[in-house]
């Protein structure tokens, strides 16, 4: 990590830190008056925010790594509240202010009075709108799964791959919230599909514990050319990647480690390449790869960081194919609105990107990681066509 990163990582981790104690301290401060107001003790609500707030601490510095046995709903929670509590209390700290400037003097008439109390309530109900996205996000959009379908143009030369089928996911993630019969499920709507190849571009597993058990579910996996895939960072902060590209070997998955695979198609070839996970500041030494391509035929490129599709420099590589981002895991995405904290490390999101006649495409993932919440990032198999 250079001086420079180092400094900006700083700088971002201390600003997040900064804002989530102001919110926090916004939300005490309110509920303590609402509890005041109850006139209950407050001895318990001290308590009760001591203890969310050691919540919060979980979900923030250990992410899942340490989830007791069939506490998964309460991390889950935690959770919800963890990521809805920050832009809600921007909405009702918003309103707070503009409450204290509108409305200095106090009400005139009943009328006056019914019309704040209604301001007020929908104040409120405003702010709980992010909690509320964080729940549907942790219950429902977490597992719901989308087929994407997905078309690639090719030049007349490669005519022959017209027609060719591919079905692509990434960053299984296997944990408590995207499990073996999660995964299952998705294996069997692979097969159902029958692609003519199937890739996996890597971030296999958040936990070492969980090679073999994500391995059995692969292995049904059925594809007429192959089964391929690369590796990605949490292979490699785990330091597992040759015991997941065994493991991988073991099921018929073929892991591509700066290496190639020329696939005799009727009528010429497809080459398939593969890298191993390149953090942003080193993407433009995919080009190590430039001994693997073969001009003359329809190159492809798995990488798990879609980073690398701007270092790709004059190689004739036709189609990239990268996970990585989770399709941004949280995204707000309407019209020209595009938020989602991934846009701070790539331009490349979700989905289709073009450049030069060449293509990247994102694929958004299966798993979560840090919190088990995606909203605007639906889990994603893509179903890939060429012609
Ligand atoms: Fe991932």
């Amino acid at each position: 990590m250079t001086a420079l990163s180092w400094l900006s990582q700083f700088f971002l981790n201390t600003l997040f830190l900064l804002i989530l104690y102001l919110c926090q301290r916004l939300w005490f401060q309110q509920s303590r008056a609402w509890w005041r107001k109850r006139r209950w003790p407050l001895a318990p609500h001290l308590i009760l925010f001591i203890g969310l707030m050691a919540g919060v601490a979980w979900v923030f510095h250990f992410h899942y790594a340490y989830l007791p046995p069939g506490l998964w709903w309460l991390y889950g929670l935690l959770a919800v509240y963890f990521i809805g509590s920050i832009p809600a209390a921007a909405v009702w700290g918003l309103w707070l202010g503009l409450r204290r400037i509108l409305l200095r003097r106090p009400p005139a008439t009943a009328a006056d009075m019914g019309r704040r109390r209604f301001l007020n309530s929908a104040a409120g109900a405003c702010a709980l709108a992010p909690l509320a996205c964080a729940g549907y996000g942790f219950l429902i959009e977490r597992t719901d799964v989308r087929i994407t379908h997905v078309s690639i143009p090719l030049e007349r030369r490669f005519a022959h791959l017209r027609g060719l089928t591919m079905a692509i996911i990434a960053d299984i993630h296997l944990s408590p919230y995207f499990d073996a019969r999660d995964l299952a499920r998705v294996v069997a709507r692979i097969n159902r599909l029958r692609p003519d190849l199937i890739t996996i571009l890597g971030d296999f597993i958040s936990f070492r514990t969980t090679i073999p058990v994500v391995m059995q579910t692969l292995a049904p996996l059925r594809a007429r050319y192959g089964k391929f895939g690369c590796l990605g960072n949490h292979e490699q902060i785990k330091q597992v990647q040759n015991r997941v590209t065994r493991a991988c070997a073991g099921v018929g998955i073929e892991i591509l480690r700066f290496s190639g695979r020329e696939l005799a198609i009727p009528g010429g070839k497809l080459n398939l390449m593969g890298v191993d996970f390149f953090a942003n500041n080193r993407c433009q030494d995919v080009r190590s790869i430039a001994g693997c391509v073969r001009p003359r035929d329809y190159n492809v490129l798995l990488s798990h960081n879609p980073n690398v599709f701007s270092h790709l420099g004059a190689m004739p590589i036709e189609l990239t194919l990268a996970g990585h981002t989770h399709g941004g895991q949280i995204r707000l995405h309407e019209g020209p609105l595009d938020i989602t904290p991934v846009e701070l490390v790539t331009p490349y999101i979700a989905g289709l990107y073009r450049n030069q006649g060449r293509y990247l495409y994102v694929n958004r993932g299966l798993g979560t990681v840090m919190v088990p919440i995606r909203f605007g990032a639906r889990p994603e198999i893509t179903h890939l066509q060429l012609g």
